[in-house]
This record gives C-alpha cells, structure tokens and sequence, in this order.
C-alpha cells in the first residue's frame, strides 16, 4: 500500500478520538471518525422516525448520507461533524445516539453500505482511521493497527467529563450503563465485531496519558518505516 494508514480501534471513551487527533495533527495525516459515520445514520433515523429495524430505510440513509468533517478552524486538527449542512457534533455526541448506532451498526446492510465510503478517505499523505473494525474489515492490509483497551471505570468517567459539557439532552444519559450496553453489542454481534486483529498491537491506556500513547505509536510507526520522525 502507497499511501500508509494506521487503525485506532476499540470501545467507547477508550481515547480514539483525542489520541487519533494528536497523531493526525503530528503526522499532518488524515482523520477517519468511522463511528461519526454510524451516529450520523442513528441522528438521522431519529430525525426522520426511521425505526431501528427498518433495514431498507436505514441502508438508504446511509447511503444518502450527507455528512462532512471540518476543521474547527483552519490549520486546527479538531473536527465538526457537519450534516445535511448542520454542525449536529454536539448532538451526535449523545450517549442516546451512540446506543442507537450500535444497534444499526450491527445490520450487515448498513456496514456495507459505509463500506466504500470509509476507504475513500485514504489519500495521501496518510490515514489515521478510528472505529471498531478498522483493522479487521476496513484497512485489512493497514501495515499498523493498534488495538486500545481501558478498564470500564475510567472509560465511564472519561465519558461523564465528555458530556458534562455537551447539550443538556446529553448529561441525561448514564454512560455507565450505555457503555456496558454498546461493549456487549459492539462485541457481540456477528458481523465485524468489535475485536483486535490478529496483528494488532495492544495498547492499555488506563494509567497512560495520551502524550505517552501517541509516542508509543509514533516509534511502532517509525520502526517500522512508516513516519519519520525525529
Ligand atoms: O466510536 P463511537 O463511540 O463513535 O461509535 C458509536 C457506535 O457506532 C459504536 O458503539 C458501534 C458503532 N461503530 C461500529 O460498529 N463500527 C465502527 N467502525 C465505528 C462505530
């Protein structure tokens, strides 16, 4: 593969998105929020009354899904999820969203009809890919997946910080419980479930601050010819 991608997966509030940015902004790569892609179905499924078990719909929503990432500002690595026109990123953050795209996120039709969509955004100079089966099904031949795992306890307060200052339809939501909730699921489900790939390094995040994550990564990525840096 020419153009180098590295898969972040793992559960809920285990840190892909803050340490994804931070090598994103590093590595001056791209950032793939596959989950952003799967919240967007849910918001609009809740918007548009579209039940959870209505396949067809769903797989049309997903496939018309009018979804964009944006900088925050120019020249900033964090993004604003933007739909239909939108910037819905606070409501997608919602715990409520979450469950629902997790229930979605287990129909095969949905899954493929992401599918292109997600390897779309591997273009030069390189990816930085976060979500549940990057290193699975996604980027198979990625030439580095890290696997990121934390105990429930801190993932849950993870979370609770993320939420407080969201919406106040958000704070309503028990992240203890939705995010046992989604680990059963997520992993569970017959269809890319949430697991490492077999050649997946395993990172334990629970004692580690991001900064010392990202190194971690950075020196597999460098060792094995993927970045230099200094
Ligand atoms: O990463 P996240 O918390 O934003 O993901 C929300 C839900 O979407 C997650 O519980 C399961 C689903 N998802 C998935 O099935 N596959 C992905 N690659 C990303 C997310």
């Amino acid at each position: 593969m020419n153009c180098p991608v590295i898969t972040l997966d793992g559960a809920g509030a285990v840190g892909k998105t803050t340490i994804g940015q931070l090598l994103a902004r590093r590595l001056q790569w791209r950032l793939l929020d596959s989950g952003a892609l799967y919240r967007g179905v849910a918001l609009q499924a809740l918007t548009s009354e579209v039940d959870s078990d209505d396949v067809t719909a769903l797989v049309a929503l997903a496939e018309q899904l009018n979804i964009e990432f944006l900088p925050v500002s120019a020249g900033n690595e964090m993004q604003r999820t933007w739909l239909a026109g939108n910037d819905v990123s606070d409501l997608l953050g919602s715990e409520e969203i979450a469950l629902k795209a997790s229930v979605i996120a287990a129909l095969p039709k949905v899954r493929q009809a992401l599918l292109e969509r997600q390897r779309a955004f591997l273009r030069p100079p390189g990816l930085i890919a976060l979500g549940r089966d990057m290193g699975t099904v996604i980027f198979p031949e990625a030439p580095l997946k890290v696997f990121l795992v934390a105990s429930i306890e801190v993932r849950r307060v993870r979370r609770h910080k993320q939420l407080k200052d969201k919406a106040a339809s958000a704070i309503v939501d028990d992240p203890f419980k939705t995010l046992a909730q989604r680990d059963q699921q997520d992993a569970g489900r017959k269809i890319a479930p949430l697991q490492p790939a077999d050649d997946a390094m395993v990172i334990e995040t629970t004692q580690a601050t991001p900064e010392e994550i990202v190194w971690k990564i950075l020196r597999e990525a460098r060792n094995r010819h993927l970045v230099t840096i200094e």
